[in-house]
């Protein structure tokens, strides 16, 4: 018996990790589609850090590694490269190891490796290879599913949930674990709200103060490729310290 969650925000991710549940990551926007589309073109591994001096000690320590990430939605300077995942073409990520640090996205990843069975990375790019991964990975397991939709700055993200429900309306026997009350509200509440948001989903995400921010800040092309559904299988799961694909058996 999987049972499903959802925390509606990063720092509760604790909660999950406290249960040890299978914890998937949704920052939709955009630190869980960079991991993975940068996984998807081929790095070797992303090594997640919580704060900027610890991406540092880690970019010593590792001076082969790309340094990445953002602050208020900028590179900080010295970094290679940004949070867009844009940048995060196959003959620049192909083979190489990342350090990423982001303002709410790593964090979540860290605070969820503390005690989750395991820790996958989601988003609207890999919906349905996620979902599948997680509900097998638990079953296997024998544990429950955590959904954190990591929001932004501890406030509640409009993305953040609807990509958790597009993950939870793609898990197998999904009719099976609602029946059988094998949800808690919050999972059936983006369970509802994603089946409204799919019929014009980009139009519905553009609306976020996020995205609204991104696409403020000339980011408009992120938030439109962040919003595709399923175009990639590639599932990021954390081994060891560092976010590498999860090979779906
Ligand atoms: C984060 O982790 O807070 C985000 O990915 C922010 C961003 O859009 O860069």
């Amino acid at each position: 018996m999987v049972r499903v969650h959802l925390e509606l925000i990063g720092r509760d991710a604790s909660r999950a990790a406290k249960r040890g549940d299978v914890t998937v990551i949704v920052d939709a926007l955009r630190s869980s589609s960079t991991i993975i589309t940068a996984l998807s073109n081929g790095a070797r591994g992303i090594i997640p850090a919580r704060t900027l001096k610890e991406a540092i000690q880690l970019s010593e320590r590792h001076p082969e590694a790309l340094l990445a990430g953002e602050r208020n939605m900028v590179k900080p300077p010295t970094f290679h490269m940004g949070n867009s995942p844009l940048e995060y073409a196959r003959n620049v990520v192909l083979g190489r190891t990342i350090i990423l640090t982001t303002t709410d996205g790593t964090k979540a990843i860290k605070l969820a490796s503390k005690g989750a069975r395991a820790v996958l990375i989601g988003a609207f790019l890999n919906a349905s290879s996620v979902a599948r991964a997680s509900y097998d990975l638990a079953l296997k397991m024998k544990a429950d599913i955590s959904l954190i939709a990591v929001g932004k700055k501890g406030n509640f993200a409009l993305e953040d949930f609807l990509g958790a429900g597009f993950i939870i309306r793609r898990l197998p026997n999904v009719q099976k674990l609602i029946d059988s009350a094998l949800m808690d509200d919050s999972a059936l509440w983006a369970y509802y709200s994603a089946e409204i948001a799919e019929k014009n989903l980009k139009e519905v995400i553009y609306q976020g103060e996020h995205a609204k921010k991104l696409r403020a800040f000339g980011l408009y092309k992120d938030v439109e490729f962040c919003s595709r559904v399923d175009i990639f299988n590639s599932v990021p799961i954390l081994e060891k310290s560092i976010l590498v694909e999860y090979r779906i058996p």
